[in-house]
């Protein structure tokens, strides 16, 4: 059989897609996991900064002088920049056979093979009912333990800085059905936690047999098919996270305490220039309400410093949201104008790359700050941990998550992993918690 390597980038859902992508190509092409031995390598690609794309864009030129030493070898380009530049980057990247965009990937036979004619061949088609629900992922690079199930694709929300909307085109929702039989099939195999992913999952909406679903209903059946089983999710959009949603991760102890809640800003007149349809007022009584119907949930986010026309006054506005929430931990970046978004047309991209930079270093710092001060709470708590693979630094140590989706360092023990142990915190830093195993 022909091997196959696959490299992605960008978010959780190009890892699942990835996955899909093995399966289809599975009759043909077994996945191999050094570079140098396959006769197809994929790169799965993403849009969302400039920077994403620029990366790619090396990778590619890397890529070219390999093809140089093997005739033969092909390659490919999946994903979100496929979609957004298209065929042009047949054109630009010499390295290239073919490229697929992200509702593409059943035509990946067909375009490998008219590429091996010699032909043009890219299929950046975008389907508005694709949610690849019969296919059977490969996890190819899995720890056993941990995994994605894609419920949902696309996006509708618009909002005005994003490239997403127009890469992963309209938002759909996958039979809850299939999703229910992939999550019960992963449990068989042994694996401990699914994370059911889409880029909004509080608007999954299926209907089947007279039943609606509901992206809570959904956590729900999920979470009942085993109680060793923790379910998690990414992402949710704040404009619709339901009480409901809040009080299903409550109810069940396997649903995970943790909530990705992006916020984007935190100024109101930021917020509504992006579109997020939600004021700074209302994320905090979300916040609120989270809160109060569970104490222990850590709660992390998204933010973007520079936006076009923000002031240091929006920028301040974001900083003290941010204390004001105390979160757990935040993915953090520089505004990057993407071209055809709304904010592109309609907005100048007027912050000086200086003041984007310096705005971005201080929310890397406050969020340094608080990243520690929640895990100082943290100490000498004992927390169910789930144990997923030897330390990176220390060889006598194991590392896990808790509920929480903090990391945590203890050194090994009578446990595997995949195991529940308690660990007792003792120390932290603003990324780790280290501790001991406990007896229960
Ligand atoms: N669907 C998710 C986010 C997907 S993109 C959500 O709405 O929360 C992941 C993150 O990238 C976003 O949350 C945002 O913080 C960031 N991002 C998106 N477009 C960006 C841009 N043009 N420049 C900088 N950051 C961006
Ligand atoms: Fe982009 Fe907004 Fe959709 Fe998230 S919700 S993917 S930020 S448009
Ligand atoms: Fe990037 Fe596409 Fe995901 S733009 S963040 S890979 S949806």
């Amino acid at each position: 059989m022909k091997k196959l390597f696959i490299e992605t980038y960008g978010c959780q859902m190009n890892v699942a897609d990835s996955e899909v992508v093995a399966a289809i190509l599975s009759s043909e092409y077994q996945i191999c996991d050094d570079i140098k031995e396959a006769d197809l390598i994929l790169i799965n690609t993403c849009s969302v900064r400039d920077h994403a794309e620029q990366r790619i864009r090396k990778r590619l030129n890397e890529l070219g002088f390999l093809k140089k030493k093997k005739p033969g070898l092909q390659i490919g380009l999946l994903g979100c920049m496929a979609e957004r530049v298209k065929e042009k980057l047949l054109h630009e990247e010499s390295a290239l056979d073919f490229i697929a965009g992200p509702d593409a990937y059943r035509s990946l036979p067909t375009l490998i093979q008219e590429a091996t004619f010699g032909k043009t061949a890219f299929n950046v088609m975008l389907s508005t009912e694709e949610t690849y629900d019969d296919i059977d992922p490969i996890r190819y690079d899995t720890n056993g333990i941990s995994a994605f199930i894609s419920i949902m694709r696309g996006c509708n929300n618009f909002c005005t800085y994003c490239v997403v909307p127009y890469t992963r085109g309209r938002e759909r929702s996958r039979n809850s059905k299939t999703i229910i039989n992939e999550a019960q099939q992963l449990i068989n195999q042994g694996y401990k936690e699914i994370t059911l992913l889409g880029q909004n999952v509080n608007s999954y909406h299926s209907e089947e047999d007279g039943e609606i679903v509901n992206f809570a209903k959904l956590m729900e059946k999920v979470a009942l098919l085993s109680p060793q089983v923790r379910v998690r999710f990414a992402t949710s959009h704040p404009k619709d996270i339901s009480d409901e949603l809040i009080e299903t991760i409550a109810k069940y102890d396997n649903c995970c305490k943790y909530i990705h809640l992006p916020v984007q800003a935190g100024s109101n007149t930021m917020l509504k220039r992006m579109n997020r349809v939600y004021t700074r007022e209302y994320y905090l009584e979300r916040i609120a309400t989270i809160r109060r119907i569970m104490p222990e949930c850590s709660i992390a986010t998204d933010i973007i410093a520079g936006f076009c026309g923000e002031t240091e006054e929006d920028h301040q506005a974001t900083l003290s949201l941010m204390r004001e929430v105390g979160y757990s931990s935040a993915y953090m970046f520089k505004y990057s104008e993407r071209e055809g978004t709304m904010a592109a047309k309609r907005f100048p991209d007027d912050i000086p790359d200086e003041v984007k930079g310096r705005r971005l270093e201080e929310i890397i710092a406050l969020q340094q700050e608080l990243s520690l001060e929640s895990n100082q709470k943290d100490i000498g708590k004992t927390f169910e941990v789930l144990v997923e693979g030897a330390s990176k630094r220390s060889n006598n140590e194991y590392f896990g998550r808790n509920s929480q989706n903090k990391v945590i360092i203890f050194p090994k023990e009578d446990c595997h992993i995949g195991d529940y142990v308690n660990v007792l915190v003792q120390s932290c830093s603003p990324a780790t918690l280290k501790g001991i195993i406990v007896k229960s």
